[in-house]
């Protein structure tokens, strides 16, 4: 009896699962009993073939169903697993030779999404440290400011000895906070895509010309030597001059606050399609190891030092992004207190 109520219920359930085929099935027999009702005479002969026609229709439509359920259960199976997180590698997921498309399908996608996870998770945690980063660099000079105004309020004010001084790094402190959050900006304007260029021709000896005078005084405080050599005044190169400038800037003043004596160059070698900008130095170097990180945000090579001089380590960061944008990367080529290099490519 139990058997029997087994098979009964296996029956059933893969006579359900070839539901799918009853059509094709019932148009099929229909065609095969009209051709016996034509062809054979004897009624008798008729009547039997049809029944063997009914249950042969059956069996195959219960072998049918057996495999199709078989089937469904692996995929079940395999997506159980998935979603439980049971497999370490596609290569585990393994589908019969039947299926072998769909298990080609189902290892991409569970690949893809393996990645996408991945990529997220980085992301996710790029972002903490970056959160992380800003809300370090704010303190410093915020604790810094709050210090000397509250020195200043317990009685230095009236003392002519220091009240000065101590207004004065307050105020070098909030011109570092403000440097820093127009960073913020152009670096948020630059991931959101908001950053809107204006490609033009312009006349790049004018331009460095310009740009280098503006920053003699800083070297002078240092006692270096800012030079640029000019180039043909009729030399125009393609980009975004506004950007440009803020690539240019970021690239002497740090050539100026890495250098302790020697000089700063800048100048302009023409090829055949491009003009090349370098700025050169002859300052601390940067060690082999750090070349590749330091257009990456908030990285310093030596965290003290640059606190000193007062960076935050996201200037490289922007130029990055806008060089990206003209289509142009920087190359560095550095060494340890001989110098560093400078150079990017411009469209003639
Ligand atoms: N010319 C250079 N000589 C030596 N080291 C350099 C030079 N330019 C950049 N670096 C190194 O690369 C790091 C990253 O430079 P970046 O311009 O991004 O940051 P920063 O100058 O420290 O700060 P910020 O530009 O945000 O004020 C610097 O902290 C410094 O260690
Ligand atoms: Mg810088």
């Amino acid at each position: 009896m139990v058997i029997n109520s087994k098979v009964l219920k296996n029956l059933n359930t893969y006579l359900l699962s070839a539901k799918v085929y009853f059509k094709e099935f019932i148009l099929l027999d229909i065609l095969v009993a009209i051709a016996i009702l034509l062809l054979v005479e004897d009624s008798r002969i008729t009547i039997l073939l049809i029944i063997l026609l009914f249950i042969s229709s059956i069996i195959v439509l219960y072998l049918v169903g057996r495999r199709r359920d078989k089937e469904l259960d692996e995929i079940k199976t395999i997506i159980n697993n998935i979603r439980k997180n049971r497999y370490q590698s596609s290569d585990e997921i393994e589908l019969s030779k039947s299926l072998v498309t769909l298990q080609r399908e189902i290892k991409k996608m569970y690949r893809k999404t393996n990645d996408d996870i991945e990529s997220l998770n980085k992301l996710q945690q790029v972002r903490s440290e970056f959160l992380a980063n800003v809300s370090h660099e704010l303190r410093t000079p915020i604790f810094a400011i709050q210090g000397f105004v509250e020195t200043l309020l317990d009685g230095a004010i009236n003392d002519p000895k220091v009240n000065k001084q101590f207004l004065g790094k307050a105020n070098q402190h909030t011109i570092s906070l403000s440097n820093l959050l127009n960073d913020l900006i152009d670096i948020s304007m630059i991931e959101s895509g908001e950053m809107k260029m204006s490609f033009r021709y312009f006349n790049i000896d004018d331009f460095l010309k310009r740009v280098v005078s503006e920053q003699s005084s800083l070297a002078e405080t240092k006692n270096l030597e800012l030079v640029y050599s000019p180039i043909r005044d009729s030399l125009q190169l393609y980009g975004d001059k506004d950007k440009l400038k803020q690539v240019v800037v970021n690239l002497l003043q740090n050539a100026i606050k890495y250098t302790e004596k020697g000089k700063v160059e800048v100048l302009v070698e023409e090829e055949k399609l491009y003009g090349k900008i370098i700025v050169r130095d002859t300052g601390i170097g940067i060690p082999p190891n750090d070349l590749d990180r330091i257009f990456e945000r908030f990285y310093r090579v030596d965290k003290m030092r640059s606190r000193s001089v007062g960076g935050t380590g996201l200037g490289l960061a922007i130029v990055k992004h806008i060089l990206e944008a003209h289509g142009t990367a920087m190359i560095v080529n550095s060494e340890c207190n001989i110098g560093s290099e400078f150079s990017f490519k411009l469209k003639k």
